[in-house]
C-alpha cells in the first residue's frame, strides 16, 4: 500500500529559534497523537543539523532539504551537496519546485541531474511538477505536466522511481489562496499515475505517492486528501503555523 505523506516546506522562513519552536510543537503533538501519514519537515539548510538533533528521538517526523547540488563536491561556492545532507540526517530532498524553476532558472535537465545525485547518496526525492495559470486557462495542463515528466522522472530507473514521491503543484495555486478543487487535483493525479504506469508498470504506479501542493489549509486538506489518487500534501504557508500544520497532518 502506498504511503500517505504530509510534508512541510518552510521555504525561506523562520530563524533558528522560531524554527525549533515550531518543529518542537509539531513533534510533541504527533508523539501524543500520531498522524496516519509520514510527516516530513523541510526547513532551510542552515537549520537541518539542529532539527536533526531535535528529531533524534522522533520516529514520526522525517527531515527533508529544499534543494541539493547536482555535483558530488567541489568548487561550487554557496552550494550544498547530497552527501552533506545525508550526513546531517536528511532523508528527503525537494527538487523541481516551481520557485526554483522560476527564480533560479532550473531546467528539467538540471532537475534530473540533481535527482540522480540525490539517489546516488540514498536520498528520497520529492519531485515537483505543475502548470502556470495561462496553461490551465488553455486547458493544456496535461500536455504541460507530461512534458515535465518526460524530461525528468520518466528517465529514472525502476530503483530510482521507487524512491520518488511526486508533488503536483499547480503554480497558480501556490501561495495565492486559490487552490485546485478536489476534482481538479484528482484529475491531474490520476493522469500522472497513468503516465507512470505506462512506463514503469502498474505496481510502481500503484505504489508511488502523489502529493498535492498549493494553498492546502486545515479547511480544505480533508477534501483534497480524500481523493483516491491524492496521497497527501506539500504544504507551504500553512506549515509555518503549528496548529494549522498539525491539523493538516491529521486530515486523513
Ligand atoms: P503554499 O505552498 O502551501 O503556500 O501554497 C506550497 C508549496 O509551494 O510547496
Amino acid at each position: 500500500m502506498r504511503k500517505h505523506i504530509v510534508a512541510a516546506n518552510w521555504k525561506m522562513n523562520k530563524n533558528l529559534v522560531d524554527g525549533l519552536l515550531l518543529a518542537k510543537t509539531v513533534i510533541t503533538d504527533l508523539a501524543t497523537k500520531p498522524s496516519n501519514a509520514t510527516v516530513v519537515i523541510a526547513p532551510p539548510f542552515i537549520h537541518l543539523g539542529a532539527l536533526h538533533q531535535l528529531l533524534a528521538n522522533s520516529k514520526t517526523v522525517k527531515l527533508a532539504a529544499q534543494n541539493c547540488h547536482q555535483m558530488a563536491s567541489g568548487a561550487y561556492t554557496g552550494e550544498v551537496s547530497a552527501d552533506m545532507l545525508v550526513s546531517v540526517g536528511v532523508e528527503y530532498v525537494i527538487l523541481g519546485h516551481s520557485e526554483r524553476r522560476e527564480y533560479n532558472k532550473e531546467t528539467d535537465a538540471l532537475i534530473l541531474a540533481k535527482m540522480r545525485q540525490a539517489f546516488a547518496h540514498g536520498l528520497k526525492v520529492i519531485y515537483c511538477c505543475g502548470e502556470p495559470l495561462a496553461v490551465r486557462e488553455n486547458q493544456e495542463q496535461e500536455a504541460y505536466v507530461l512534458h515535465q515528466l518526460e524530461e525528468s522522472i520518466l528517465n529514472l530507473t525502476q530503483e530510482e522511481i521507487a524512491n520518488t514521491v511526486i508533488a503536483y503543484e499547480p503554480i497558480w495555486a501556490i501561495g495565492t489562496g486559490l487552490n485546485a478543487t478536489p476534482e481538479q487535483a484528482q484529475e491531474m493525479h490520476s493522469f500522472i499515475r497513468q503516465s507512470i504506469k505506462a512506463l514503469f508498470g502498474s505496481q510502481v504506479a500503484e505504489d508511488i505517492s502523489i502529493l498535492y501542493g498549493g494553498s492546502v489549509k486545515p479547511d480544505n486538506a480533508r477534501f483534497l486528501f480524500s481523493q483516491p489518487d491524492v496521497d497527501g500534501g506539500l504544504i507551504g504557508g500553512a506549515s509555518l503555523v503549528a496548529t494549522d500544520f498539525i491539523s493538516i497532518a491529521h486530515s486523513f
